[in-house]
């Protein structure tokens, strides 16, 4: 490789590498508009808590939805990663991961005893996906 070559192309190949690589770990939303509604089996409050957005902490009762608008940096394990918790129960999952929710700009879950399930439409069909506990 000539001096000339490696001097310009250098350069080149690192500003690829780097912007690939955030692309890859992080990513950002608009108005991403997420809703949550409490199906849970025999009539339980649930209560929802989300450390890394405000309002954090959100008591639905039986049925009902609750909803928010988040803008901002998104990851796999960032920020939408909450804690639902009824009597007896406490787990964690992810609200948003963009490798797998990228396709709804509505994403409305469902929270049920085994896990949550969002649903959502792909050409014109209504399809689910049931996402277990993280934890
Ligand atoms: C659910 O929460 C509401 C409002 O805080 C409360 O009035 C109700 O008693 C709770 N229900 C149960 C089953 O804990």
């Amino acid at each position: 490789m000539s001096s000339f070559t490696r001097n310009v192309l250098m350069p080149l190949v690192l500003v690829g590498v780097f912007s690939s690589a955030s692309n890859a770990s992080q990513s950002f939303v608009n108005d991403l508009l997420v809703e949550v509604t409490n199906s849970l089996d025999g009539n339980l409050n649930l209560t929802i808590v989300c450390q890394n957005f405000r309002p954090g902490r959100f008591n639905i009762q039986p049925g009902k939805i609750q909803q928010w608008l988040y803008s901002g940096p998104i990851s796999p394990v960032f920020p939408l990663n909450c804690n639902f918790r009824w009597p007896g129960a406490s787990h964690y999952s992810n609200l948003y991961n963009p490798n797998l929710d990228s396709d709804c700009e509505l994403c409305h879950w469902y929270i049920h005893q085994n896990g949550p399930c969002r649903k959502h439409v792909i050409g014109g069909k209504l399809q689910y996906r049931f996402s277990r506990w993280a934890s």
